[in-house]
């Protein structure tokens, strides 16, 4: 199988997963331990933003476990039978990894409770009076749960996660050295000014990062020099329309809908939400938490504020109550 850019620059070990230390230094020691008893790790569950890393950190695990990775993803599970099916073919030190795992419903989350706790799986069998329940005993496996939003989580299904870590956005420097080893994995020469300015465009999410990469790369190579310069960089995120700070077209129609539409707010999700034309969970789950960490908006208990910032980087006058 011809392995893709995106598999070609996914980090395969823990010395290739740049920064998120603190999440490393923890998830190694349990799994360290767990390998020297001879055991599964508990089960995790992996939350942050799309594109930070959780998958990858799924496929480490499973690696430094020296177990093999059975992914699938909330929606696909559909019926408790899709569930039970995927259990029952887990094998000994296997990782079930569930994507999005915030959608599962509710009667298939239900399969997992026991499945987690105890490694059971309670199957019921026949209809009516005739009904009964069958239990199978599962093999040792570890779950790996991802998501977006762990807030969707229902309580109970969370408590059966023995760790559960929190994935943030990079430092510049981390983004720095992303963009360094995914341009010497795609054997493409990068000057440093071009670096920078890659990182700083690239929302400190890594998966951003290497999308605008190959961009530049596209761009380097049918202006025929090989190398991505920062003159390269400026002129694709221009075609992409992306400004020095990663805001794309959509954010920065949001500040201006907040601005010119709302006084500057404060203004809630739902009015937002319709004025853009955009879903509400669209809204808080994409836009909102990039735009809160640059200090471009704020959540006040009235509703979203655009901040001084804003103005000034979307060239607005700024109003008394800013100045
Ligand atoms: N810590 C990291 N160091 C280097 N590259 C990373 C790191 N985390 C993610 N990436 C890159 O970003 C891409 C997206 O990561 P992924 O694990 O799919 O994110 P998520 O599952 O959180 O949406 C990966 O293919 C990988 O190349
Ligand atoms: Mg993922």
């Amino acid at each position: 199988m011809q392995e893709t850019i995106e598999m070609q620059l996914r980090p395969k070990t823990w010395d290739d997963y740049i920064g998120q230390e603190a999440v490393k230094t923890h998830l190694r020691l349990m799994i360290d331990a767990a390998r020297d008893r001879h055991e599964p790790c508990d089960h995790l569950l992996f939350y942050g933003q799309a594109g930070l890393g959780k998958t990858t950190l799924a496929y480490i695990v499973a690696h430094e476990m020296g177990g093999v990775i059975r992914t699938t993803a909330g929606p696909a599970l559909e019926k408790t039978g899709d569930a039970a099916a995927i259990l029952t073919n887990l094998e000994p030190h296997d990782l079930l990894f569930i994507d999005e795992i915030h959608r599962l419903p509710k009667p298939v989350e239900e399969v997992l409770y026991p499945a987690l706790e105890s490694r059971k799986l309670n199957l019921v069998v026949g209809k009516g009076p005739a009904a009964r329940t069958l239990s199978i005993d599962l093999p040792p496996f570890t779950l790996v749960g991802a998501t977006t939003r762990a807030s969707l989580l229902s309580s109970p299904l969370r408590s059966r996660f023995g760790g559960i870590f929190r994935l943030n956005y990079y430092t510049l420097a981390d983004m720095e050295e992303i963009v360094r080893r995914s341009a010497r994995l795609l054997a493409t020469p990068i000057d440093d000014g071009a670096v920078t300015l890659l990182a700083q465009a690239s929302r400190f999410t890594p998966r951003v990062a290497n999308r605008l990469l190959k961009r530049c790369r596209d761009w380097a190579q049918v202006h025929g020099t090989n190398e991505i310069t920062a003159d390269a960089v400026a002129a694709t995120m221009r075609l992409m329309e992306i400004d020095g700070i990663g805001l794309e077209e959509t954010d920065r129609r949001l500040l201006k809908v907040m601005i010119e539409r709302f006084g500057g707010g404060p203004v809630g999700v739902r009015s937002l939400a319709a004025a853009l034309n955009e879903e509400e969970g669209t809204i808080e789950d994409v836009y909102e938490p990039f735009l809160l960490t640059l200090g471009l908006l704020e959540r006040t208990p009235k509703g979203r504020v655009a901040s001084r910032r804003a103005y000034e980087h979307l060239g607005f006058k700024i109003p008394s109550q800013l100045v």
